[in-house]
C-alpha cells in the first residue's frame, strides 16, 4: 500500500522510517507546509514528495497525520472527504468542540480512523490491562501514572501543542481508560513553571500533577514534567487488594536507588519517547496497515480520543480555576 504522510517533523520522520520497514508498505509520499525538510527526507530515503495535501490524497491508499496539532483537524476533514483511511497523531484536534465535531464526521463518513496512542501497543501496558481484566489484582484502589520528558521540545512547539495536559498527560489519560476499563469521574489539577519562560509565555506549565477519581472510586495520581534530568520516565503502577503491577520497571528506569547496596536499576537509561516506545510504535503502525487493508477495525478510535481529551480539558479548567472539576461539566460524553 501507498501511505501519505503530512508533517515531516520529529514524529513524522520517525513514523516514515517505521512505516517504510513494514511489509505492507510499498511507498511513502510526503508533504509539509515547509517543503525543504520534506524534500530532504524524501531524497535521503527514496520517498515521493507531494506539493500539498490535496494532491497527496489522490496518490495514496491511506494518510498518516503528523503535522503540528493545529493541522490535525483540517487534514483529517480533507481525508474523510476523499474517503482515505487515516492514522492521526494525538490529539486529533486542538479544541474540545472540534474533537466532538470530528467524532460525528468520522461516524458519518464511515472511513476508518486510528489515533496515535501508542501505549495501547506497549507490552507492559497490555500486561497490566490483562492483570486487571483477569481479576489477578483483586479490586483496584490506586493507580499512579507519570510522563516525565527528559528535556523540553523546541520552544516553537509549545504555543500550538495544546498545553501539558492535552499534549503529554493525554497519553496517561488514554492508557488509564485502556488498562482499567473505567471512566474518569472528577479531577483536581495543578501546574508549575520551574524552567524556561516560553511555557508561561504560551499560558502553559512545564510541570503538573492531577488527582483523578474513577467512576468506581479508584484514586489516580498523574504527574507530568518537561524536565526530568534522570531520563525519559513513563510508568504506571496499578494497585489492587490482591496485587500490584508496574509498567516501565526494568533496568532502564530513569530513577536511581538511594538505598545502600542496591544496584537496581542499573542498565542504560532511555532519553526520549522514541527509545521508550520503539516496539509499540512499530506494532501500532502495523495495526494501522491491518485497518487500511480491512483486516481489523480501528484499535483506537476518535471517540476514544475524545474521552482522553475531555480529561485533559477538565485538568486545564481545574488548574485555571483552582477547584475540582466533575467530568459531567465537560462537553459531550458520547
Ligand atoms: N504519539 C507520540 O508519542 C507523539 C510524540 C511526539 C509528537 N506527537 C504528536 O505529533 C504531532 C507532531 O509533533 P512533532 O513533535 O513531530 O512536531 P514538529 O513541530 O517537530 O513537526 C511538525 C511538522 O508539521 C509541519 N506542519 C505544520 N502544519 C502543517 C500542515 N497544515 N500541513 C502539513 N505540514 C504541517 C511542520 O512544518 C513540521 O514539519 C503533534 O501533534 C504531537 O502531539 C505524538
Amino acid at each position: 500500500m501507498r501511505i501519505g504522510l503530512a508533517g515531516t517533523g520529529r514524529i513524522g520522520a520517525f513514523h516514515a522510517s517505521t512505516l517504510a520497514a513494514l511489509e505492507d508498505v510499498e511507498q511513502i509520499v510526503l508533504t509539509d507546509v515547509l517543503p525543504e525538510g520534506a524534500a530532504r527526507l524524501a531524497e535521503a530515503n527514496g520517498y515521493e514528495l507531494s506539493p500539498d495535501l490535496d494532491d497527496l490524497l489522490t496518490r495514496v491508499d491511506a494518510l498518516v497525520i503528523t503535522t503540528s496539532t493545529s493541522g490535525h483537524a483540517p487534514a483529517l476533514r480533507a481525508a474523510l472527504t476523499a474517503k482515505v483511511p487515516v492514522f492521526c497523531e494525538k490529539p486529533v484536534a486542538s479544541t474540545l468542540s472540534e474533537t466532538i465535531e470530528l467524532v460525528r464526521l468520522v461516524e458519518e463518513a464511515e472511513v476508518p480512523v486510528q489515533v496515535g496512542f501508542q501505549r495501547r501497543f506497549d507490552a507492559g501496558y497490555r500486561r497490566a490491562r490483562e492483570a486487571v481484566v483477569s481479576g489477578e489484582l483483586g479490586f483496584l484502589h490506586t493507580v499512579r501514572a507519570n510522563t516525565h520528558d527528559q528535556s523540553p521540545p523546541p520552544a516553537a512547539y509549545i504555543p500550538t501543542s495544546g498545553g501539558l495536559f492535552r499534549d503529554c498527560s493525554i497519553h496517561d489519560f488514554d492508557v488509564l481508560r485502556f488498562v482499567t476499563g473505567r471512566e474518569v469521574a472528577s479531577v483536581y489539577a495543578v501546574g508549575a513553571n520551574k524552567g524556561a519562560s516560553f511555557f508561561a509565555d504560551a499560558g502553559d506549565v512545564d510541570t503538573a500533577a492531577a488527582v483523578l477519581t474513577l467512576d468506581d472510586g479508584t484514586l489516580v495520581t498523574v504527574s507530568a514534567t518537561r524536565y526530568n534530568g534522570g531520563g525519559h520516565d513513563v510508568r504506571m503502577e496499578v494497585m489492587g487488594s490482591e496485587g500490584t503491577i508496574g509498567v516501565g520497571y526494568d533496568d532502564s528506569l530513569a530513577v536511581r536507588s538511594a538505598e545502600a547496596g542496591v544496584d537496581y536499576p542499573c542498565g542504560p537509561r532511555k532519553w526520549s519517547f522514541m527509545e521508550r516506545f520503539l516496539p509499540a510504535y512499530r506494532t501500532e503502525l502495523a495495526a494501522f496497515c491491518d485497518v487500511v487493508a480491512g483486516r481489523t477495525d480501528s484499535p483506537c478510535t476518535v471517540a476514544d480520543s475524545l474521552q482522553a481529551f475531555r480529561v485533559a480539558e477538565a485538568c486545564e479548567l481545574s488548574r485555571a480555576t483552582g477547584r475540582a472539576v466533575e467530568m459531567n461539566e465537560i462537553g459531550d460524553a458520547t
